[in-house]
Formats: C-alpha cells, sequence, structure tokens
C-alpha cells in the first residue's frame, strides 16, 4: 500500500484500484470545484501594469476536465498559473479571488502552505515543462525530491507508481527515471512532466498545452490516457490548449479566451455545435479541415490583441467583429449565463428572445 501521509482537509480513500499501479489511499475525499471570481492579472510594461486577465469569472465543475481554448496572447496560461498562485513578476495577481474545494482561496495562501498545495492539492504540468526538468539530476532523483518535499513515506511506492505511469504512456519506466533529461525527446519529457503531475494523486490537475511536443498518434494516445486517469481517479481538470480538435476531443465543458477575457463557455458540444460568440464561430471556421471541402476553412481575419492594444472600453473583440455595433465600443457586454452556458456578447444578448432577456436581467 501506498503511504503517502496526507496534506491538510484531506481523508483517505478506501485502499483499492482496479488499475494496477495507480496510487491509493492517499487522496482528498471530494473532487474539487474551482470558483474563479473577478479575477485580475496584471503584467508590469514600459507602459505601466497592464491587465493579462480583467476580471475573469469561471466556475470549473468538480470531475469536469474543462478545456481552455483562445489564440496566443489571450491570457490562457495567466489563468492556468493563477489557479496555482504561482504568478511570477514582472505580473501579478491584482484582484479577484480562485476558491478551490478544501483549500479555499489560493491568492491569500503564500509560503510553506502554498508550497505544499502544489503538488499534493494542484497537479500540474507548466507549458514548455520539458524544458524545465533539473539538467543536473536524474529524473528518478527529482520525483525522490518531489516526494521528500511532501512528506511521501513510502518512496519506494512512490517509484512503483510513477513507474507504472510512465509505462502506460508507452515508455520504458525503470529507463526513464535513471535518465537526464538531455538523454530523453521532448515527447519523452512531457509525458514526464504529465506523470509529475499525477503522482503525487493530487484531485486537481491543471495541464497547460501539455502534448505539444508530441506526434499526432502520440499524443492521441496520451489524451486518451489522461482521460482515462481522470475517470479512475476522480480528477477534475483543467486544460490549455490552442488545438481545438483536442478540445473536442478531450474535454466535457469548454472556455473561450480572448484579449484576457472568458467570452464564452459552456459544454463542449454545445459551444462548439452551436457557438453563441462570433470569436467562438471565427476560430471554429479557422479549424483545417482534412476531408470534406478542404477550402471550407477560414483563417479570423486581423490578429488577436496584446497587452498594449486591448481596448481600453467596450467589447474586447470589437475590432475583428463582424457583429461589431455602436454599443461594443463603450459598453463592455457582460457575462450572460444561461442554461449552464455563459457567453459576453451584445449581439448575442440581443437574439435571445426578450421573455429570456428579462428572467436573466
Ligand atoms: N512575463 C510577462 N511579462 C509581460 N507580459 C507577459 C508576460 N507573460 C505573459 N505576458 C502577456 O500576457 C498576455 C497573456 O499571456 P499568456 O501567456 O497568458 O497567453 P496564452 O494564451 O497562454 O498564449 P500562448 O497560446 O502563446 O501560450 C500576453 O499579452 C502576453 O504577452
Ligand atoms: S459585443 Fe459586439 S463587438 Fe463584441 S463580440 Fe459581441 S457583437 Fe462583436
Ligand atoms: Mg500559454
Amino acid at each position: 500500500m501506498t503511504t503517502i501521509s496526507h496534506g491538510v482537509g484531506e481523508s483517505p480513500r478506501p485502499e483499492s484500484s482496479a488499475v494496477p499501479g495507480l496510487l491509493v489511499g492517499t487522496a482528498a475525499a471530494t473532487t474539487p470545484g474551482v470558483r474563479v471570481r473577478d479575477l485580475t492579472v496584471v503584467y508590469r510594461t514600459p507602459l505601466g501594469e497592464l491587465p493579462a486577465l480583467g476580471g475573469v469569472s469561471l466556475t470549473i465543475e468538480p470531475g469536469t476536465i474543462t478545456g481552455i481554448v483562445g489564440e496566443s496572447g489571450s491570457g490562457k496560461s495567466t489563468l492556468a498559473l493563477s489557479l496555482l498562485n504561482a504568478v511570477q513578476p514582472p505580473g501579478r495577481i491584482a484582484g479577484g479571488s480562485v476558491e478551490i474545494d478544501g483549500l479555499g482561496d489560493v491568492v491569500d495562501l503564500a509560503g510553506d502552505r502554498l508550497r505544499r498545495a502544489r503538488g499534493r492539492h494542484l497537479g500540474y504540468v507548466f507549458q514548455a515543462a520539458q524544458n524545465s526538468l533539473n539538467p543536473l539530476k536524474t529524473i528518478g532523483k527529482q520525483l525522490l525530491d518531489l516526494g521528500r518535499s511532501h512528506d511521501v513515506d513510502d518512496l519506494p511506492a512512490l517509484v512503483r507508481d510513477a513507474k507504472s505511469l510512465l509505462e502506460r504512456m508507452g515508455l520504458d519506466g525503470a529507463r526513464v527515471l535513471d535518465s537526464h533529461q538531455h538523454e530523453l525527446s521532448g515527447g519523452m519529457r512531457q509525458r514526464v512532466g504529465i506523470m509529475l503531475a499525477l503522482v503525487l494523486n493530487a484531485r486537481l490537475v491543471i495541464l497547460d498545452e501539455p502534448t505539444t511536443a508530441l506526434d499526432m498518434i502520440t499524443q492521441a494516445t496520451i489524451l486518451r490516457i489522461v482521460r482515462e486517469i481522470h475517470q479512475e481517479r476522480g480528477l477534475t481538470t483543467l486544460m490549455v490548449t490552442h488545438d481545438m480538435g483536442v478540445a473536442a476531443e478531450v474535454t466535457d465543458r469548454l472556455a473561450v479566451m480572448y484579449g484576457g477575457r472568458v467570452v464564452e463557455h459552456g459544454p463542449t458540444m454545445e459551444v462548439l455545435g452551436s457557438p453563441r460568440h462570433p470569436y467562438t464561430r471565427g476560430l471554429i471556421q479557422a479549424i483545417p479541415r482534412l476531408s470534406g471541402d478542404i477550402t471550407q476553412s477560414r483563417a479570423l481575419p486581423g490578429r488577436p490583441p496584446t497587452l498594449g492594444t486591448v481596448p481600453k472600453r467596450g467589447c474586447v473583440f470589437q475590432e475583428r467583429c463582424p457583429l461589431r455595433m455602436e454599443v461594443c465600443e463603450t459598453v463592455e457586454p457582460p457575462s450572460v449565463i444561461e442554461n449552464g452556458r455563459t457567453v459576453a456578447c451584445h449581439a448575442a444578448e440581443a437574439a435571445r428572445p426578450a421573455e429570456r432577456r428579462k428572467e436573466h436581467a
């Protein structure tokens, strides 16, 4: 049996696992939900502090895989880092809260409590994690360091579980643990990153572009395994990706980001099947097609804003929007929630039947 000691607020799960090699008896009793409210993150720039997240609110339901999509610079990684309270200078969380069940508001966590929450409660793979391993130590040594820093009592069991996870992802576990990072390919390192995110059996797992260094076949396999492990362990998973195909395949719910805002959020199949925000529609139309009418894919005109060019007033998407109206230039559209879907767009709001608009006023 694995005997990782429990962190604050955790209680043991029954000591059984249908899958050999999976950690047992170590996780928090309940699958955590996450409530991000009015989160503002700014980066210091030569032009002063500018917001990369401008008051983001997002509820992540327990037990779901939520995808975050959006073009480069939309704030996906900044949001993922905020869930770990890991935004580094020149950035800082300037306002808002990130309530995680079992942990409280992580924006208020600091020092040892924060360090212990990361890894034990919050498993994560940073973007380009394949480049963030320690070049001087073998993967096995880094695994043991991780275990010791989180008071894991049974280190041999931790190693067994790590090997098993690596083997599930198609690698020779023993060999990988004996290797230094330079002996591994980018794709192998990325799988090491996923193993390290899962091995302490955190119940909230945050994966930022976890499979970008993998070829398409390996990517499909790894995503299938991530989904399997998510289900077996009863995790809540947040997956950042710029790939709409990955989002469609893996996620239950989808949040679409633009210019530091969540502009649309809802069940993945509904968001992709009947997108309500013009930006979501643009992203879907831009997906390259391999069959049918391959000329159908249309790149989104224009460029996404940078920190310095995000409109100061009105809708963040106004400069590229085919439906822009006068009000869009002056009034930021509020997020309207209806039937589990959230949309922030004046045109989407105007298209809703008047009766229902009144109900949600
Ligand atoms: N350290 C930093 N200093 C200044 N600006 C930053 C810093 N990190 C991010 N930004 C800016 O914050 C905004 C959001 O960046 P973020 O990395 O969160 O976007 P992203 O959606 O993850 O993009 P990508 O798809 O390229 O990973 C961008 O405009 C980016 O240039
Ligand atoms: S609020 Fe206006 S500019 Fe923004 S997406 Fe909707 S219609 Fe377009
Ligand atoms: Mg990113």
